[in-house]
This record gives C-alpha cells, structure tokens and sequence, in this order.
C-alpha cells in the first residue's frame, strides 16, 4: 500500500511537484529527470518556467511519445518544447526522446538511473504508455495504445480516427530504476483507479500498481477537474 496525499487544489498540485523539481535541482545542477505529457502537468511545468530556474545542466527523458511526426502540432516533442523546453534555459541535445532505437534509449538511462521521475496515471490505470498487461521488468518498446487510452486522447486530436494508435514507451522496469517516483493526478475520473492502483493487489492488469514495490514514491492528487 501506498499512501495518496490530496492537495486541495490543481495549483497546490504544481506547485508541490514544482518545489520537489526545485529542491532537485537546487541540489545538484546535474540532474536526469523523467518527465511526462498530457494536460495534468501542464501547470506543473508553467509553474517552473515562471521559477526560471538553471537547466543548463540538465538532462531530461519523456516517458514516452506517440509514432507520429515530430513536428506534429500534438506530437509530445512540441508539447515539451512549447510548455518547458523553450521557456528555459535548457540545451535541446539534452533532451531525449524514445525513438525506434529502443535499445539505445535504454542504454542513454540504464547507466545512471534517473533523480526523478514524474509520472500521470491513465484512467486505465496505465504509466507512460505502459497498457493493462504490459509486463513488470519491460523496456523501452514499441506499444499499440488501448482503446480507452484512444478514447481519453481524442481530446487533443478532435477524433478518435485521427489520434495515433501507436506510440514508443519506456516500460515499466526503465520507470522503477528511478532513484525516486512522483505521481500525480487530477481529477475524480482519476480517484478510483489511483486508489486501486496504490491500495489494491499488485497486477499487470493495473500497471501502475507496481509502483508500491518502489522505495521511493510520493503521490499527490487533488480533484479540481
Ligand atoms: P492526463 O493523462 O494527464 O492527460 O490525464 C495522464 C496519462 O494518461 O498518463
């Protein structure tokens, strides 16, 4: 089991996340950090582009992106360059992406785990692109995305036939080498999986609940949405 801390507020969510990034990074410059997409961090990250903070020395990994063009208005590389990467003082070559070179990716993390990682839950219950089913101990790879995850995406994309049906993840044994894990999630369509996932039977069927097995993990909620 693993305790949820409920914030009152989508803005206390951030900034709670924003302090922990903050605090990281204040202790050592060198940082490596996992770093997520989707609407939930989206305050997060304007919380620390507001912060202007030193990233000069940082390295980042996303979690995951969909197989689509890059350049794409919503592919997760322009999500990340418009909400963090060109607000801040980072280098571009220090931020990676999985890519079809899955194995190199792996190889980019395995040497030095990540500081932090930050992560948002599906309300499949799925981390990065990691589906109901995927494996505990799997790597970077490439995924075909459940239907519901289809379904939940079709916001961004205005139609479900329009939203990619694949994607490249980091798996789930890349996600627990993380030297610590923060998970965070809005919204009461997220409560009850988040409850299951931190307070129920571990489960594939439930990939985040392998999250109770690491040392290291905080998890913040709140329910503005
Ligand atoms: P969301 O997605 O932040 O857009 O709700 C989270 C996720 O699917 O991991």
């Amino acid at each position: 089991m693993s305790a949820i801390t409920i914030l009152n507020s989508y803005n206390s969510l951030s900034k709670k996340v924003a302090d922990i990034v903050e605090e990281q990074l204040k202790e050592n410059r060198i940082s490596r950090f996992i770093l997520p997409t989707g609407s939930t961090p989206l305050g997060l990250y304007k919380e620390l582009v507001n912060r202007e903070l030193d990233w000069s020395s940082v390295m980042t990994y996303n979690l995951d992106v969909y197989i689509m063009n890059p350049s794409h208005s919503q592919s997760y590389q322009t999500y990340m360059k418009e909400n963090l990467f060109d607000k801040t003082n980072i280098y571009p070559s220090n931020c990676q992406f999985p890519d079809r070179n899955v194995q190199s990716y792996e190889v980019r993390l395995k040497g030095i785990p990540a500081d932090l990682c930050i992560l948002g839950i599906g309300t499949n219950g799925h981390i990065a692109f990691n589906e109901p089913g995927s494996l505990f101990d799997s790597r970077t790879r490439v995924v075909h995305l459940d239907e519901q995850t289809i379904q939940d995406n079709s916001r961004f994309f205005g139609s479900v036939d329009d939203t990619p049906k694949q994607a490249i993840t980091m798996g789930l044994g890349t996600i627990m080498d993380s030297k610590r894990i923060i998970l965070m999630a809005n919204g009461k369509n997220k409560f009850e999986i988040l409850n299951k996932a931190m307070n129920d039977e571990v489960t594939t069927m439930v990939p985040a609940s392998i999250l109770q097995e690491h040392n290291n993990l905080e998890v913040y909620y709140c329910d503005e949405k």
